[in-house]
């Protein structure tokens, strides 16, 4: 019998649908038994789990690192940012390869794989974001799909960045990757109605600071939006995503169309779970700009309702890292805040500490929003998604007594803050394996550059 590369023992390893005490034997990257007792070899690496949950690794399937926008560039790069996540047990993330206007998407693509390619520490995927569309891109669907692209994006948002796409063309891609087994992630806030109100909070920016970014886009401007993004799914026979859903209305909106039949899923973040619009008030609080904004209590309610009610079927981060260096560019102006926060690293551990600690979220549960969901709905399952035998050694030791203060300082990512300074959490990840190599441990990063792959991943993905 070949001798195992690593064991992890005597964890509570935990899937979606199951949870019990075993040893995970792993070779050559994959997971090659689960047992009571998997024998080690002289030479096997063996990793203590004991009182420890054995998890799947997170997938974090919404990560901007190394983004140009606002004009700077989002300080995460792909070898930070994946360092990051390992640190927070995620060993899995999907970034965007956003096509330029008048270029091809497999451009975009290329070009995204240049820049991740040598610096990714876990494994890693591209959706393809849409920007123009015309017989050309028509037609790159298909290729961008067979290359291992399913899952592709559009923002109803951000005209002056030249990514915004109108309905038509949503409607468009929807009515293509309906036929070919795609899906299409939507950024839905309504463009119009914002951007008026936007210059209207303009003229009062010194009276309002930062609270005139949550003034000016009100729940119903993404609530409209997702509507219309559902319509034009429902009428093309489209698969929707709705990334970052921040809004209690747009829940409602996801539960009423599934109950229609829809092919409609969504996905919050943990600031929209765990924040509310009280921090554009602080001192900071131009920190806290992302997009969408953080809305209010009661909207977090109903998207946590949605993680329990199966509304809302994934947690990812929307990691889009800025500095407080990058962050003073708004100067007042809150139309100048380079929109986006840092997340990937804390995912993991804040959701289990909120969804598991406080308000009884089963731990099965947990592993299912954080990794088997995303992985079934974006082709990875069951390579990655779940422990067992032939999948992925992607692997998280949690220890769930672990008390944790979250700041900024102890962290991997290049953020010199964090939006959960000071939080105090219980359970954190341990070890983190990818691919059968240990790439953090106690936090802190220990695994190596050009370890992760790029995934070709499958059409098709539900749930
Ligand atoms: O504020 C954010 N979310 N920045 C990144 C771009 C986006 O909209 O996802
Ligand atoms: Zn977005
Ligand atoms: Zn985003």
């Amino acid at each position: 019998m070949v001798e195992l590369d690593l064991v992890v023992k005597n964890g509570t390893v935990v899937t979606a649908a199951d949870e019990f005490v075993a040893d995970v034997g792993v070779y050559d990257g994959k997971v090659a038994s689960i047992a009571s007792d998997v024998s080690a070899g002289p030479d096997t690496q063996v990793v203590e789990a004991k009182g420890n949950y054995v998890f799947p690794g997170g997938i974090d399937v919404h990560v901007h690192f190394q983004l140009p926008f606002s004009g700077t560039v989002s300080a995460d790069d792909f070898e930070n940012g994946t360092k990051a996540a390992a640190c927070g047990g995620v060993t899995t993330v999907l970034d965007f390869a956003i096509q330029t206007k008048g270029s091809s998407i497999m451009d975009a693509v290329e070009a995204r794989r240049a820049e991740a390619d040598p610096k990714v520490c876990i494994d890693y995927g591209l959706h393809a974001a849409i920007t123009d569309w015309n017989a050309q891109t028509q037609a790159e669907i298909r290729q961008v799909i067979d290359y291992g692209i399913p899952t592709f994006k559009m923002f109803m948002i951000y005209k002056d960045e030249g990514w915004m796409a109108d309905d038509g063309m949503l409607f468009s891609a929807l009515e293509e990757t309906a036929k070919l087994g795609g899906h299409i992630g939507v950024h839905a806030e309504s463009v119009f109605v914002l951007d008026m109100l936007v210059e209207r909070y303009a003229q009062e920016k010194e009276k309002w600071g930062a609270y005139a970014h949550t003034l000016s886009r009100p729940c119903y401007t993404e609530e409209e939006a997702v509507i219309r993004a559902i319509k034009w799914a429902e009428a093309t026979g489209g698969q929707l995503y709705i990334v970052h859903m921040s809004t209690g209305e747009a829940a409602e909106a996801v539960h009423a169309a599934k109950e229609r039949g829809v092919r409609v899923f969504a996905e919050t973040c943990p600031q929209y779970l765990l924040l509310d619009d009280e921090v554009f008030k602080g001192e900071n609080g131009h920190l806290y700009a992302t997009c969408p904004q953080i809305k209010k209590p009661h909207d977090s309610e109903r998207l946590w309702q949605g993680l329990f009610n199966g509304d809302v079927q994934i947690v990812a981060t929307d990691t889009c890292t800025f500095t407080t260096e990058q962050k003073a560019a708004w100067n007042g102006d809150f139309r100048k805040i380079p929109f986006g926060m840092p997340g990937v690293e804390t995912m993991v551990p804040l959701m289990y500490t909120e969804g598991v600690g406080k308000r009884g979220l089963a731990v099965n549960q947990l592993v299912t929003l954080t990794s088997t969901n995303p992985a079934k709905l974006f082709g990875m399952y069951p390579e990655k998604g779940t422990i067992a035998v032939g999948s992925d050694a992607d692997l998280v030791v949690f220890d769930p007594k672990k008390k944790v203060t979250l700041r900024a300082s102890d962290l991997q990512t290049n953020c010199d803050w964090s939006p959960f300074e000071g939080w105090k959490l219980v359970g954190y990840p341990s070890v983190t394996i990818s691919r059968g190599r240990v790439v953090a441990k106690d936090g802190k990063f220990v695994g190596d550059v050009g370890h992760g792959r790029f995934l070709k991943r499958r059409p098709f993905g539900k749930l």
